[in-house]
C-alpha cells in the first residue's frame, strides 16, 4: 500500500531523505512560513499521515478534513500542546512526539537566557551597537553573581533536570516545584534567585506567572521560560519588569507566538529569542529523524517510540 503524508515544514536535509521512497510526501514549502490553517485542512484530506510542528494546530476541524484513513500525527517536538490528543484518541488517530533528544540543547539554551539576563548581554550588545558613547566604570550595567545563589527549577521533567545539573558549574543551590513533588510553588518563588520554566502547558499551568507571583519574587530575581510562551502572563511580567518587582526575564516563548508583546519589546531588561530551545543542526537533525521515524511506524501499524496515546494498534 502506498501511504500518503503531510510534511507541514522542510525538515533538515537528512530528515526529509529519510522518507525517500517511504510514501507519498506533500511537503508545504510556504509562504507564509507556516502552513495557514485552510490550507493545512485542504491539504490534510485524504492523508494517511501528517508531519507536524509546534505551531500547526490539529483539533477536531483538521481532523474533519483529513478523514477517518488518517493513522497518525508524528510531531517534530517533545510538547504536543498544538493537537488535541483527546480527540485523536477517540478517532483511533496515533499520536507521537520526539522527547529526550532535545534535551541538552534546551537546557544550554535555558543557561544562555540566565546568563544573558542575569549579566544584562542583551543591553550591553544594543548599547554599543547604538554608538553610544562610554568608558568603563564601577556602577556600569550591573548585573547579580549566580554564585552561592538559587536556581528554582519549576516543572523536573528532563528538560529542568539537564538545566538543574548545569547549575552545579556555577555553584549554585537548586530547589524544584513539579506536580510530582518537590518545593511548594510559593515556597520556590519566595527563595529562588533564578526561576526557570520547563513545565507542559496545560489549563492549569496557563498564566502560572502572574502579577501576584511577580510580587512575591524577589526584587532581583530573573525569570527564564523556554517551556510555552502562556505559562507566562506576558502584560503582567512587562509591568513586573517596568516596574522593578523583579530584575530581568529571558523568554524563548511567547503567548501569542510568533507576536512578542509590544510593552516587552519596549524593555532592555528582557532578553528575547524566536524559540531557539532545540535550534541546533545536532538535535534538529534527531528531531527530524525521530518525527519520521515515528511517522513511518504508524503507517505501518507499529507502535511509535515516541507515541503520548492510548491508540497502539492499527487498525
Ligand atoms: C518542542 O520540542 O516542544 C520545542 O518547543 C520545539 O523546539
Amino acid at each position: 500500500m502506498v501511504f500518503d503524508v503531510l510534511v507541514t515544514r522542510v525538515m533538515v536535509d537528512e530528515a526529509m531523505r529519510a522518507l525517500d521512497g517511504r510514501c507519498e510526501v506533500d511537503v508545504y514549502t510556504g509562504p507564509p512560513e507556516a502552513i495557514p490553517y485552510d490550507e493545512f485542512r485542504a491539504r490534510a484530506q485524504g492523508k494517511h499521515g501528517l508531519l507536524t510542528m509546534v505551531s500547526d494546530r490539529v483539533d477536531a476541524g483538521l481532523l474533519d478534513a483529513a478523514g477517518p484513513q488518517l493513522r497518525i500525527v508524528a510531531n517534530h517536538a517533545v510538547g504536543y500542546d498544538n493537537i488535541d490528543v483527546d480527540e485523536c484518541t477517540r478517532r483511533g488517530v496515533m499520536v507521537a512526539n520526539t522527547p529526550d533528544v532535545l534535551t541538552e540543547a534546551t537546557a544550554d539554551l535555558a543557561w544562555a537566557l540566565i546568563l544573558a539576563a542575569v549579566r544584562r548581554i542583551g543591553e550591553g550588545d544594543r548599547f554599543l551597537r547604538a554608538k553610544t558613547p562610554w568608558i568603563w566604570g564601577p556602577r556600569m550595567m550591573l548585573g547579580y553573581d549566580l554564585y552561592g545563589k538559587t536556581l528554582g527549577i519549576v516543572g523536573y521533567g528532563r528538560i529542568g533536570q539537564a538545566t538543574a545539573r548545569r547549575a552545579a558549574g556555577f555553584g549554585m543551590r537548586v530547589i524544584h516545584h513539579s506536580r510530582s513533588g518537590g518545593h511548594s510553588f510559593d515556597d520556590l518563588v519566595a527563595q529562588a534567585d533564578v526561576i526557570s520554566v520547563h513545565a507542559p502547558l496545560t489549563p492549569e499551568t496557563r498564566h502560572l506567572f502572574s502579577t501576584k507571583v511577580f510580587q512575591r519574587m524577589k526584587p532581583t530575581a530573573v525569570l527564564v521560560n523556554t517551556a510555552r510562551g502562556p505559562l507566562v502572563d506576558e502584560v503582567a511580567l512587562a509591568e513586573a519588569l517596568r516596574g522593578g518587582e523583579i530584575f530581568a526575564a529571558g523568554l524563548d516563548v511567547f503567548e501569542r507566538e510568533p507576536l512578542v508583546e509590544a510593552a516587552l519589546l519596549a524593555l532592555e531588561n528582557v532578553t528575547i529569542v524566536p524559540h531557539l530551545g532545540s535550534a541546533t543542526v545536532e538535535t534538529r537533525t534527531a528531531m527530524g529523524l525521530f518525527a519520521v521515524e515515528n511517522l513511518l511506524s504508524g503507517l505501518h501499524g507499529e507502535r511509535p517510540r515516541g507515541l503520548v496515546n492510548d491508540v497502539n494498534e492499527a487498525r
